[in-house]
This record gives structure tokens, C-alpha cells and sequence, in this order.
């Protein structure tokens, strides 16, 4: 086999780390010439892979389509967002379909790794290369469908400690792919009986994760009007051997809080008009606001003045530790305090403050100017902030009449001192 990957992103380029290693002359294709530019000098900005991984592999990279034509196994990976109305966008599966069909030759595989709803990949990506190269798919090249379960920031869960779900569009691809993607991944993988089935499977694992995050959000809404901490009342329950742990949080990124969307739409498409999940998706996207909210309400309550408050919100990446900014729910937050008169600062140890900038119009601060503060959002757990010696001393950032919001929950509530007000999500 002779290895293309589309798309080096969060998914495709630890993808093609990993084949590169084994099966030679694995070579990754990415339009982004940026991109291009900063692998072949070594360096990976999402942070996925290390320099001395990037300097010992012996993946080549391009941005010419041309250079994958000795390939005959293609996999894949470029993003599948939703447009403002929260519909799929397939244009990114599209054209990278139209850039394989450039160089499609008989007897190829071309496995997906995008998530995407059930059909995507024989009903439209099939369909698009047949019509491109006026190849019949099934006889003269083979569909594949292999799902990326891949945590960003996760050193445990890696590509090849993950069990990987394979499939093709008859007996001989499955083989083939299982194959491949075998050769790579030491903990297993699983031969779904279809390529719908691996996609679907792959859809709900993160609208289960969406759901399960919007319920305990749901119940952190109704245990802070009783007046219950929500994290007391989970580890309680928690006790109970089949209690699921899941916890009150944004739920941001391009997978959890987009995922959804993609099964929900596919559903209203065949008529049928899904309601669990998108109960959850509308708790979920409402979190921000919820948490600036609470948080004036604090103020008010403490007799601070609204109009001008100092609110410091830390973290405004997706998730913790990572430096990705992309469908972070943080902004919410600090759109509804600016909205009330506040001056909100933001402030992310990783995030780089220019895509900040140009993705929300959001100014970073540095951390001297985190001083004096009315409130401190704590929206993002990052380790920068948690280290027992972390240069972020919340009570010498706040002022006499501080308050934290953990959103997270992740703060020692006894540490902090009792003139500081302190309330967690
Ligand atoms: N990031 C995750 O944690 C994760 C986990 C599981 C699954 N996924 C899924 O994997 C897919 C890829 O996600 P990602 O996080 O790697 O995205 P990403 O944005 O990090 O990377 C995508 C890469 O594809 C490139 N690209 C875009 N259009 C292209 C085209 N037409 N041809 C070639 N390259 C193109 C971009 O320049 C980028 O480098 C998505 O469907 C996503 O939902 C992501």
C-alpha cells in the first residue's frame, strides 16, 4: 500500500505520522500552505505531534495533489463543520473528494475520516468520484470508512491506543482496511458490518457525550436555584456503581457540540424531528450566557457596580490545554458580561492571540494587567492556572470584594479565603 492523507490537521496528521512509520513512501496532502510550510520545518502547532516525532518521521508533505498519484489507499481527513444555521458543510469532504478524484487510479481505496451522517460516504462521496473520473465505485475503486476517536490533549488516549471502528463497502475493502489501519493501531480494531454503521456509530459516541454533559447542566440549573453544590450532590451519587460521570460544563469544539447536528439534520431530512437531542444542544449552547449571568447577579449582590466591573475570564480554548480557539463557548460568556457594562479581560496561556482576534474580536490581556479584579471567571481549567506554583494567585488578583465563578469546579473551595465569594457550575 502506498498511503495519501488529506487533511493534516488535529486528526490527519497523527494519521499519517502513524502509517508513514510503517508503510513507506506515506506522504500527507493538506491545502493549507501554511500548514505545508510549518511541518517541513518541524513544527506542529496544534501540538499533537512533537518536533523530534515530526524530525524522525519519514512523512513527506505537499500541497500539490499531483504528488499522491502513486498512491492506492487514501484516507481522508478534513473538517466537517456546521454553517450558521447549524446545518452540515460538507464543501471541505466535497473538495477533497474532487482533489483524490485528480488522481484516482483503478484498483484505489479511498477510506473517510471525517464525521460525517450516516450516507455521506457512498451516497455523496461515491456518487462525486464516479461522476470525476467516470470510474464505477465498487468495481474499479473501493470506499472506506474508518472514524477518528482521537482526544486532543489526551497523552493516554492516542491513535494507537484506541480501538479503531473499520469499514468497506464489501468484504474484500473491509479486509483491507482493517488491514491497513491494523498495521498501526496496537490496541485492535473493530470491523463494522457496513460503512453506515461505522459512521453512524461514530455520530452518536459524541451526541451521547453532548446529552450526558447537557443533563448534569440541566441539574446544575436546578440544584443552584435550591441552593446545592451540583459537584457535592455528583460525588455522592457518583458512589452508586452504574451513576455515569459526567459534569456540568461549555460544551465547545468541533466534534461534541457539532456532531449533533450532523444526525439531527439527517433525521428532519427523512422526517423525523428529533427533540432528545437537540433539548440538549439548545441546554448546552445557553452556558455561556448562564455563566455571566450568574456571575453579575454575584456582583450585584456584593453591591459592586456593574457598569465597569473588572471580570477577568481565564481560558478561552475549547477545552484545557489545548491551544485550539475554534467553536469555544467561552466567547459567550464574554459577549453577555460586555453586554451588561462589564469589562471583561480575557486571558488564555495558550491560545494565540491574533487567531483570537481575528476568529472573535477579542483582545487578550496579559496577566499584569489582571489585577484589581471584581470577578474572576475560571472558564477553562488549564493546568497553567491549577500548578500549586502557578504565577495566577487568584486572591491577589481580586480585589476587596473578589468572587470566582469555577466553572469547572476544579478550584480547592477551602483555599480560598472567606472574603472572596466562590460559586462553581
Ligand atoms: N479534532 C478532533 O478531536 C477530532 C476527533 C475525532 C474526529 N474529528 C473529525 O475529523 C475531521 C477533521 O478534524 P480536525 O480536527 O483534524 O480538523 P482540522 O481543522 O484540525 O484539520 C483539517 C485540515 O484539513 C485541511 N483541509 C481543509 N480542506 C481541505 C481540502 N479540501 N483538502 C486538503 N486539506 C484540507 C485544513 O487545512 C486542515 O489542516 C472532522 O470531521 C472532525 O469532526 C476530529
Amino acid at each position: 500500500m502506498k498511503i495519501g492523507v488529506i487533511g493534516l490537521g488535529y486528526v490527519g496528521l497523527p494519521v499519517a505520522l502513524a502509517f508513514s512509520r510503517k508503510f513507506e513512501g506515506t506522504i500527507g496532502f493538506d491545502i493549507h500552505e501554511g500548514r505545508i510550510a510549518e511541518l517541513r520545518d518541524g513544527i506542529d502547532h496544534t501540538d499533537e505531534s512533537t518536533p523530534e516525532e515530526l524530525a524522525e518521521s519519514p512523512l513527506s508533505y505537499t500541497c500539490a495533489i499531483e504528488d499522491l498519484k502513486d498512491c492506492n489507499f487514501y484516507v481522508i481527513a478534513v473538517p466537517t463543520p456546521v454553517d450558521s444555521n447549524n446545518d452540515p458543510d460538507l464543501t471541505p469532504v466535497r473538495a477533497a473528494t474532487r482533489s483524490v478524484a485528480q488522481v484516482l487510479s483503478k484498483g484505489d481505496i479511498v477510506v473517510f475520516e471525517s464525521t460525517v451522517y450516516p450516507g455521506v460516504t457512498e451516497d455523496i462521496c461515491g456518487p462525486l468520484l464516479e461522476e470525476l473520473t467516470g470510474m464505477t465505485c465498487g468495481t474499479d475503486f473501493k470506499l472506506g470508512y474508518s472514524p477518528e476517536r482521537i482526544n486532543p490533549g489526551d497523552r493516554e488516549h492516542t491513535l494507537e491506543r484506541i480501538v479503531k471502528v473499520v469499514s468497506g463497502q464489501d468484504s474484500e475493502t473491509l479486509d483491507a482496511v482493517a488491514e491497513v489501519y491494523g498495521a498501526i493501531i496496537t490496541a485492535g480494531v473493530h470491523r463494522a458490518p457496513s460503512i453506515k454503521v461505522a459512521e453512524a456509530a461514530k455520530v452518536i459516541e459524541n451526541t451521547q457525550r453532548d446529552l450526558n454533559i447537557a443533563l448534569m447542566n440541566e441539574l446544575s440549573i436546578i440544584f443552584d436555584i435550591m441552593n446545592i453544590p451540583t459537584r457535592d450532590v455528583l460525588e455522592a451519587a457518583g458512589t452508586k456503581w452504574n451513576f455515569l460521570k459526567f459534569f456540568p460544563g461549555l460544551v465547545g469544539g468541533h466534534c461534541i457540540g457539532v456532531d449533533p447536528y450532523y444526525l439531527t439534520n439527517a433525521a428532519e431530512r427523512l422526517g423525523y424531528h428529533p427533540q432528545v437531542i437537540l433539548a440538549g444542544r439548545r441546554i448546552n449552547d445557553n452556558m455561556g450566557k448562564l455563566v455571566a449571568q450568574k456571575a453579575i447577579k454575584m456582583l450585584i449582590n456584593r453591591d459592586v457596580p456593574i457598569k465597569g466591573a473588572r471580570v477577568a475570564v481565564l481560558g478561552i480554548t475549547f477545552k484545557e490545554n489545548v491551544p485550539d480557539i475554534r467553536n469555544s463557548r467561552v466567547p459567550d460568556i464574554i459577549n453577555e458580561l460586555k453586554e451588561y457594562g462589564c469589562t471583561p479581560l480575557a486571558h488564555d496561556p495558550y491560545a494565540c492571540s491574533k487567531e483570537v482576534q481575528d476568529e472573535y474580536g477579542i483582545t487578550l490581556s496579559k496577566k499584569e494587567e489582571l489585577t484589581e479584579l471584581d470577578a474572576i471567571i475560571l472558564a477553562v481549567s488549564h493546568q497553567a492556572y491549577l500548578d500549586e506554583d502557578s504565577e495566577f494567585d487568584f486572591t491577589k488578583m481580586s480585589s476587596s470584594k473578589g468572587l470566582i465563578v469555577d466553572v469547572k469546579a476544579c478550584l480547592n473551595r477551602s483555599a480560598i479565603p472567606e472574603h472572596i465569594e466562590y460559586w462553581a457550575l
